[in-house]
């Protein structure tokens, strides 16, 4: 059987970093309302210049070397992503036009907060149907821009970043026991659309728009997705929560991530943290804090590591793999 294992990784966050107590000049907010509710402290912001691509660009060039190849090596394109610089060409072209790379395919995914895990899952069935040997997949948004800078409840809940991992087809014995992705499990429900939106588009105001959210709704629904993809990855797999080394969950608020951990039986110490740095930077968390770990030492090869995620639409979803 043919399995996607993960050869590298990398991320790239704007160097303009804001912290919570910045924001208080914006809206009227705390540093201490902030944290509480969510566990988030700072945030990086693109600065003028800097688009979804060149995030993205950055974080696959890291990934490519930490893998130790080039884009020749590549054959397949995966960026996730809401926020594309344009509506089109996609990201995905566009990075691979960055990285030099003009054969193979390039594509863009599009389920909001849940998108790395999206584009995993679709990477993962080029791979292991053999119609692409090497994939880059990447996660890479500017969330900043289609946030509304006067509304409290939601300009200071996110943050720009993107983060990218290098999968590269090789046989495997079929068993939970193989390195690479042992399974995806992705959900969607679009009678919720109007939880968490963007209020623009090409087919509505024809503007960009701005994020809107009914947060306390969303908080309602997210433990019970994240628990409901979790335990399938674990039951597909038959493998359970004991086993499992490092839970990476989408970033959006330390209670949710808390609250699903528990639920789930997943120890706090083996739970990746990041959003108290990055806030919630939609598609990218989850590679973002694939990176932290993996380059603080705390992911090494052969860990079983979760990810799961959950987004607008709703669209939720879960990957777990052996490194
Ligand atoms: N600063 C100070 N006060 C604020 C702020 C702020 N930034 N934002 C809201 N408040 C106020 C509200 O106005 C409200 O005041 P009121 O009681 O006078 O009306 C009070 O704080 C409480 O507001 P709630 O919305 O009830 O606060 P809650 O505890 O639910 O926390 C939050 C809000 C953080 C948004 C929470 O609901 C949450 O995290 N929800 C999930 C959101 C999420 O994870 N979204 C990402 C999903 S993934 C994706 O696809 C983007």
């Amino acid at each position: 059987k043919l399995r996607s294992v993960v050869r590298g990784c990398g991320s790239y966050l704007p160097p303009k970093m804001v912290p919570n107590a910045d924001l208080e000049g914006i809206v009227e907010t705390s540093d201490e309302w902030i944290v509480q509710r969510t566990g988030i402290r700072a945030r990086h912001i693109a600065a003028e210049g800097e688009t979804t691509s060149t995030l993205g660009l950055a974080a696959a060039k890291a990934a490519l070397a930490d893998a130790g190849m080039s884009a020749d090596d590549i054959d397949l394109i995966v960026c996730a992503t809401s926020t594309p610089d344009h509506t089109f060409p996609s990201t995905a072209t566009m990075i691979q036009a960055g990285l030099g790379m003009h054969h193979g395919a390039a594509f863009d995914v599009q389920a909001v907060c849940t998108g790395f895990v999206y584009a995993v899952a679709v990477a993962d069935k080029f791979l292991a149907t053999g119609s692409a040997r090497r994939a880059l997949v990447i996660g890479a948004e500017t969330f900043s821009r289609i946030l509304d800078w006067t509304d409290r409840t939601t300009c200071v809940l996110f943050g720009d970043g993107a983060g990218a991992i290098v999968l590269e087809a090789q046989e495997g014995q079929g068993t939970s026991a193989d390195r690479g992705v042992l399974t995806t499990q992705l959900r969607s429900d679009g009678r919720y659309r109007d939880k968490l939106y963007v209020d623009g588009g090409p087919g509505s105001t024809g503007t960009t728009g701005h994020l809107r959210m009914e947060g306390r709704d969303v908080f309602r629904f997210a433990v019970g997705m994240v628990t409901d993809v979790v335990e399938a990855a674990f039951e597909a797999t038959g493998t359970s929560a004991q086993e499992l080394s490092w839970f990476v969950p989408h970033q959006a608020n330390k209670r949710i991530i808390d609250a699903s951990a528990d639920k789930l039986g997943i120890a706090r110490e083996k739970v990746v943290v990041t959003v108290d740095r990055h806030g919630n930077t939609s598609a990218a968390s989850i590679p973002l804090a694939l990176d932290v770990a993996r380059k603080d030492g705390r992911i090494m090869d052969g860990d079983l590591v979760m990810l799961e995620a959950i987004g607008g639409g709703f669209t939720w979803g879960s990957a777990l793999i052996r490194w």
